[in-house]
C-alpha cells in the first residue's frame, strides 16, 4: 500500500496511558492510529507500560530504574496523563514526566488548536476562522527549575524558587517558533514581562530580537504575558504562533484551549527537535480524577495528539484523513461527549472517528 514499492513503515511506539482517564483516551487514539494506518499504508508497533501513579503506590517508584533506556530505542512516545489524588502531583511530575522530557531533551512543547465544527467556543460570535493558534512553550528550564530551597520555621518560613534562563534555551525554542511561524506563514508573539520580571525577561527579550532579525520575511512582535492573556479571549483572530517561557506557555496554552472548546479537545506534544532522541505526544489535559472510570472523557485531544505523532513520523496523509475524521465525527451531535454539551462515551466517540476514517 506504500507509495514506493510493497514495502510498509512500520513505527515503534512506547505507549504509556498513565493514570485515570489517560488509560481511556490513549487506547481510542490507538485504536485511531490502527485504522489510518490500514488505510494509509503503515504499521504501528506499540509497546505499552504501566508506569502511573498505581505502580507508585505499589512500588515507591513512578517508573523503573532503566525506563529511559528501554523508552530510548522507540520512534516515539504516546503518553495519556499521570497524576492522582493520593499521590503528591511533585512525585508524578519529577517522577516520570520532567525526567523523560529532560532526558529526551524535548525542549519545545507544542500546542495548537483550532475551533472545531461542532464546537462552540465560551466566547461569544467566535467561529471556526477567528480561533486558530499555536503556543510554542520552553519546556526545558525557565521557571520550572529545581533550584532554590526552604528555610526557616513559622512565621520566619521562606522559600525562594530561582528561574534559570539560559540563551541556548531561550534561542532554540524562539527559533523553533520562527520556523512553524514560517511554514504556516503565520506572525509569531513573544509573550515577556520585563516590566515586572526585571532580568530573565529582558533577556528573554533581547534573545527574541536577535533571532526575529534572522527572519524579516515572519512578522512579530512582543506582548506582555498578561495583556496577552486578554488579547486571546478579545481579539485571537490576530494571533497565530505564540512563543512564551516554560511558566507563561503553560497558562496561556490552557487559556488558547479553552477559548477553542476546552481541554477535551487539546493536543500536544515534546518535541526534541534533532531527533537525537524520541518526542513525547500528550494532551494538555491531565488524569481528571472527577470523572475517571465514568466512560465519558473525550478522547479527541489524544486523538488529535497521535495525529502530531504521525505528522512528525512523516504521516501527512494519516494527519489531514485524521483531521477530517474528527471533524466529520464532531458535526454530528450524538458523538460528542458530555463536555462538549453532547451524551456520547469516550468510546463511542472514538468509534465515530474510526468509522469516519
Ligand atoms: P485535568 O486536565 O485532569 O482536569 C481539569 C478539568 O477538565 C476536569 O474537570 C476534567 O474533568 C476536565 N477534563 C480534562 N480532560 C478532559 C477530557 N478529555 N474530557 C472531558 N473533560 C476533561 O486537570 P487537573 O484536575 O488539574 O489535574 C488532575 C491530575 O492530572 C493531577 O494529578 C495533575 O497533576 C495531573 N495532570 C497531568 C498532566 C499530564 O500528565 N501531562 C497535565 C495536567 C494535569
Ligand atoms: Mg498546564
Amino acid at each position: 500500500m506504500s507509495g514506493s514499492g510493497n514495502e510498509t513503515r512500520t513505527h515503534r511506539i512506547a505507549v504509556i496511558p498513565g493514570d485515570g482517564i489517560g488509560v481511556d483516551v490513549t487506547a481510542e487514539a490507538c485504536r485511531v492510529v490502527d485504522a489510518a494506518g490500514k488505510a494509509y499504508g503503515f504499521d504501528v508497533e506499540w509497546t505499552s507500560y504501566d508506569w502511573s501513579c498505581e505502580r507508585y503506590t505499589a512500588t515507591g517508584r513512578m517508573m523503573p530504574d532503566d525506563a529511559l533506556d528501554q523508552l530510548r530505542p522507540h520512534d516515539a512516545i504516546l503518553l495519556g496523563a499521570v497524576g492522582y489524588p493520593g499521590v503528591p502531583d511533585h512525585i508524578s511530575l519529577w517522577g516520570l514526566l520532567i525526567p523523560i522530557r529532560r532526558a529526551f531533551e524535548q525542549y519545545v512543547n507544542l500546542r495548537p488548536v483550532r475551533l472545531l465544527p461542532g464546537v462552540q467556543s465560551p466566547l461569544a460570535g467566535r467561529t471556526a476562522s477567528d480561533v486558530a493558534m499555536t503556543v510554542v512553550r520552553e519546556n526545558s528550564e525557565g521557571e520550572y527549575s529545581r533550584v532554590g530551597g526552604r528555610q526557616g520555621v513559622g512565621a520566619d518560613e521562606m522559600a525562594i524558587q530561582t528561574s534559570v534562563f539560559t540563551r541556548r534555551g531561550v534561542e532554540r525554542v524562539v527559533r523553533y517558533a520562527f520556523e512553524l511561524a514560517r511554514a504556516q506563514d503565520l506572525p509569531v508573539c513573544s509573550a515577556t514581562k520585563s516590566n515586572g520580571i526585571v532580568y530573565s525577561m529582558p533577556f528573554w527579550d533581547e534573545v527574541f530580537a536577535v533571532v526575529a532579525a534572522d527572519y524579516p520575511d515572519v512578522a512579530s512582535e512582543q506582548c506582555h504575558a498578561d495583556a496577552l492573556a486578554a488579547r486571546m479571549v478579545l481579539a485571537p483572530e490576530r494571533l497565530g504562533i505564540i512563543v512564551g517561557s516554560n511558566l507563561f506557555g503553560d497558562l496561556l496554552s490552557d487559556l488558547s484551549a479553552a477559548v477553542a472548546g476546552g481541554l477535551g479537545i487539546a493536543p500536544a506534544a515534546n518535541i526534541n527537535p534533532e531527533r537525537t532522541y524520541p518526542s513525547m505526544f500528550e494532551a494538555v489535559h491531565g488524569s481528571a480524577p472527577d470523572i475517571a472510570g465514568q466512560g465519558i472523557a473525550n478522547p479527541v485531544a489524544q486523538v488529535l495528539t497521535a495525529a502530531m505523532m504521525l505528522d512528525h513520523l512523516g504521516e501527512a496523509g494519516a494527519v489531514a484523513g485524521i483531521g477530517t475524521a474528527v471533524d466529520a465525527a464532531l458535526t454530528e451531535p450524538a458523538h460528542r461527549t458530555p463536555d462538549l454539551g453532547g451524551r456520547a462515551t469516550t468510546t463511542e466517540c472514538g468509534s465515530a472517528i474510526v468509522a469516519a476514517l
